[in-house]
């Protein structure tokens, strides 16, 4: 392979950045080019100006930056054989002979029904605050997003703990509840209501109705967005008709979660699995995740990726009920 390209779509992470600086450095000392895609598969449709040569030097000062430098999209163009067909066109002419996709899901479902239809191979790297990602331990951006919804909280408690409150705090999560598994913990909440577990409103019922017995004056529950009986706003609600008196004020912390400076850990993270990924497309691999599981970098197949659903870890889950006495 001579010239390779690399792109971000779906929701940004941080740490992204640092991922596309891992792809480009690695290729490069590999005496490969590297082209830029700008916003994910829109641009791959639009070509033009949005393929840009990158070189060691356009990836430099970007490794502590949040977002993405490539920008990224949701492209609902690429979902269309015809929208494919001119992403195809463009990436012969400009020579593109294999790509690395950093991104979720979608991303991966793309680039899978994409080298099935025209051949081109690529390599995935798992960028989502979500971590909802089966073949990595860890996502790229889902450590930075856990710190800030944790300073958040603690925040959220100084407050909460002055007026003697109730928080149901929001955090992202649309299908999965590692973000708010991790905050809960971290921040110290009373409980947690997840995508995973059903009917847990009614253990919540049951705490606020004897929570006078626990003598807590104020109490944090955190809620992920993707939650069975709904978000933030309704178990609120729900909470307000089971017990009239019930008072409470809902935080959704929404993209903030998505924004910010990446931590060390992904970094570190999103260093590793840009040059693994680079390695494995050099090395002949096609249609897999590169991830880390047990500090090891690996491929999983992207199919197994989307499909495979990631377990929470039931420790920590029995740990929330321990640690709320
Ligand atoms: O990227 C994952 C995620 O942040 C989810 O947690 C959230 O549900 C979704 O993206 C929000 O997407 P958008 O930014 O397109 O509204």
């Amino acid at each position: 392979m001579k010239k390779i390209a690399v792109f971000t779509s779906g929701g940004d992470s941080p740490g992204m950045n640092a991922c596309i600086r891992a792809v480009v450095r690695t290729a490069i000392a590999k005496n490969v080019e590297v082209v830029g895609i700008m916003q994910g598969y829109n641009g791959m449709i639009k070509g033009g100006e949005h393929f840009i040569e990158l070189n060691s030097r356009s990836v430099g000062n970007i490794i502590q930056r949040g977002g993405t430098i490539l920008k990224s999209s949701r492209s609902k163009e690429f979902m269309t054989k015809e929208g494919r067909k001119i992403a195809y066109d463009n990436l012969v002419n400009a020579g593109i002979e294999g790509i690395v996709c950093i991104g979720g899901n979608g991303t991966f479902t793309g680039a899978e029904i994409f080298y099935n239809e025209y051949g081109i191979p690529s390599i995935g790297a798992p960028g989502t605050i979500d971590n909802d990602l089966y073949g990595t331990d860890l996502t790229i951006g889902f450590d930075t997003a856990i710190n800030t919804a944790v300073e958040a909280i603690d925040k959220i408690r100084d407050t909460a703990d002055s007026h003697g409150r109730v928080f149901f705090i929001e955090v992202m999560g649309r299908d999965t509840g590692f973000i708010a598994l991790a905050a809960t913990i971290a921040g110290g909440a009373e409980m947690v209501m997840l995508p995973e577990v059903k009917n847990d409103h009614l253990e919540l019922i049951s705490f606020f109705k004897n929570r006078e017995e626990t003598k807590k004056s104020f109490s944090i529950v955190v809620v992920a967005e993707g939650n069975f009986e709904g978000g933030a706003a309704a178990i609120s609600a729900l909470l307000n008709k089971e017990i009239p008196s019930f008072e409470s004020r809902v935080v959704i912390l929404g993209h903030i979660q998505r924004g910010g400076s990446p931590t060390t850990y992904d970094r570190v993270l999103a260093s590793k699995l840009g040059y693994g990924a680079v390695n494995a497309l050099l090395a002949g691999e096609k249609n897999k995740m590169c991830g880390l599981v047990n500090n090891k970098i690996t491929l999983t197949p992207f199919i197994d990726a989307i499909q495979k659903k990631k377990p929470l870890n039931p420790d920590l889950l029995d740990l929330v009920g321990i640690l709320n006495n």
